[in-house]
């Protein structure tokens, strides 16, 4: 396989640190406004991400913290927020210059955080494709708008990465785009559109299968959001392609023996006469009383042809709480 497109990846985000690109990912997720948080405005130039990897309820119990793909740094200073302590993040990134570009940032975060010191993040150059980091050493890994770059190959052995270092239980955070319809072939060859995220989606299924193909055992689908629109004549497509970004948290699980546990978000609620009903697989639903369900868990129940439950659509803004 040609790796000529990681090579373009690294020129174009040479360029995107040496010159902040701000129409580079648009994203409609609002940057986390928090109590003393204040993002210097180059970083906010170099937000070239497609959703939110930043999650509170991911980091109780004082993770340690995995990001690769750096950019200009907006994430890891928003993870240091809840972090606040030396070497807390782990900054990984491939390209030099990317590196130096965030480093000033966070200089730059020093003087407008007081809460902030530059030791609370580790950069460190390193490759998504083969980590520099122990086994089973990270609590909660995140990537933002990275991984859809990388062609199938490349993209099973990221998260093959991820998988290793992270302890019994992490999690994987992730955001990338994502396209239902496909990618026309000839458009997912152009490597300098595969570089600006806007040629490697996958449909979204597939990218769940990739990511429990390597052996996560549960899978939560957090935000589902419009992205972009692919259209000629600026891009050369018959067709127009629908784009999304989606923010997903994969962890790290034992694999169930009936498949994985992917929410995204339906909801089961159960309205009958008696006082709960019990599917005997460990779900005891009282008389309308919400309970978030996995797919495989609202196909079981689906499957049971009853009258007095009801089975709500994957929202795909699953936030909690549930059946596994
Ligand atoms: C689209 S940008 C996203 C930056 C950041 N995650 C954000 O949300 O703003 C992709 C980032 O991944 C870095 N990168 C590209 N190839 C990489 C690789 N093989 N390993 C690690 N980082 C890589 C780029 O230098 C850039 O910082």
């Amino acid at each position: 396989m040609s790796t000529q497109y990681l090579e373009t990846t690294k020129d174009v985000y040479k360029q995107a640190a040496e010159t902040p690109d701000v129409g580079l990912c648009c994203t409609t997720t609002p940057v986390w406004q928090l109590p003393e948080l204040s993002i210097p405005t180059r970083m906010l130039e170099m937000n070239y991400g497609c959703g939110s990897t930043v999650h509170p309820r991911d980091l109780v119990n004082n993770p340690t913290i995995l990001y690769v793909g750096v950019g200009g740094g907006m994430e890891l200073l928003q993870f240091a927020y809840f972090s606040r302590q030396q070497g807390g993040v782990i900054g990984l990134d491939v390209v030099p210059e990317m590196i130096e570009a965030s480093r000033e940032n966070f200089k730059q975060a020093e003087v407008e955080n007081a809460w902030f010191d530059s030791s609370f993040v580790d950069l460190r150059h390193g490759d998504a494709l083969n980590l520099p980091i122990k086994d089973e050493s990270i609590d909660v890994a995140a990537q933002n708008c990275l991984f859809n770059i990388f062609k199938i190959d490349d993209l099973k052995q990221a998260l093959k990465e991820m998988y290793r270092v992270l302890k019994p239980h992490g999690r994987l955070v992730l955001s990338d785009p994502i396209c239902q319809q496909g990618i026309p072939e000839h458009l997912q060859a152009d490597d300098r559109l595969r570089a600006l995220c806007l040629s490697g989606s996958l449909p979204l299924q597939q990218y769940i299968d990739m990511i429990t193909e390597v052996g996560f055992g549960t899978v939560e689908i957090r935000a589902k959001r419009p992205y972009r629109i692919l259209a000629s004549p600026e891009y050369d497509t018959q067709e127009q392609l629908y784009i999304e970004s989606v923010e997903v948290c994969a962890i790290k699980d034992p694999m169930p023996a009936d498949g994985p546990c992917v929410f995204t978000g339906k909801t089961a609620i159960y309205f009958g006469q008696e006082e709960s009903f019990d599917d005997n697989k460990g779900h005891v639903m009282t008389p309308n009383t919400p309970l978030p369900v996995c797919d495989k868990t609202a196909g079981a129940l689906a499957s049971l042809g009853r009258a007095d439950i009801f089975i709500s659509e994957s929202t795909y803004f699953y936030d909690g709480g549930g059946c596994c």
